[in-house]
């Protein structure tokens, strides 16, 4: 049968070292993510949320313990593999956004399809249904600062997904949202999900949209304790 598990953390620790002092931001962390899931970690301001959506990402390495992410264990990419495995299988939103401020929205979403060298004719065909999925369609040519927060938020959500990747990260998707477009957001991803059978993982803050989760995690002190699965 084939493995459901698209996250596996065995034993992870991570720790900062500033000077001699040691700051724990995880501390023996073990769990598994299921393909498809809506996964929420919740947790205070400096629990731990962006270090191990970092970790999961492979954008930073564990101090000791084993992630393995879609069958992959990540310890044994070299830097080029991981840059690899990056471009194709992880789709990352960050709370700011981070959108390239001089592209316009088209070319924001095109940009991960670029970095994987993928042909012209598909990138475009790509493009076009993932702005008319995420609803922006007639907005292509505008730059960030011509947008509203949710309109960006799309624009991150659709450069995230265009790739098709198996796992979405997001980290506070919807901190700087009014309730209403938050609501519309977290719904957008839900569809995303269900259509193109991604895998998305959010931290946040945000108590009013755990509603649609599948499961909640508690992220305490760099603990990590089941809440809730449905
Ligand atoms: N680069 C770093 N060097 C030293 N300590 C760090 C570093 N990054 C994070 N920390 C510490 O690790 C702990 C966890 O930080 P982290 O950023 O993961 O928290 P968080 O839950 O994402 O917080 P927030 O909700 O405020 O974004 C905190 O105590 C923080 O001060
Ligand atoms: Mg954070």
């Amino acid at each position: 049968m084939q493995n459901q598990e698209i996250v596996t953390f065995q034993n992870v620790r991570k720790s900062y070292f500033l000077g001699e002092v040691e700051i724990k931001a995880l501390n023996d962390i073990s769990f598994s993510v299921q393909k498809e899931k809506f996964t929420f970690i919740v947790g205070k301001s400096g629990s731990g949320k962006s270090t191990l959506l970092n970790l999961i990402g492979a954008i930073d390495a564990p101090t000791s313990g084993d992630i393995i992410i879609n069958d992959i264990m990540i310890e044994t990419l070299n830097d080029d593999a991981l840059s690899d495995f990056r471009a194709k299988h992880i789709g990352h939103i960050f709370q700011n956004f981070n959108l390239m401020p001089v592209l316009n929205v088209y070319e924001n979403i095109e940009y991960p399809l670029l970095m994987i060298n993928e042909d012209k004719n598909s990138i475009k065909e790509k493009v076009t249904k993932m702005i008319e999925d995420v609803g922006l369609k007639g907005l292509e040519k505008h730059i960030p600062s011509q947008l509203s927060g949710g309109q960006r938020q799309r624009v991150a959500i659709a450069r995230a997904l265009v790739k098709q990747p198996s796992l979405v990260l997001a980290d506070e998707p919807t901190a700087n949202l009014d309730s209403k477009t938050s609501g519309e957001i977290i719904s957008l991803m839900r569809q995303m999900k269900d259509k193109y059978k991604t895998t998305f993982i959010f931290v946040t803050h945000d108590r009013d949209i755990l509603d649609v989760a599948d499961e909640t995690y508690l992220l305490k002190d760099g603990v990590l304790e089941v809440r809730d699965v449905k």
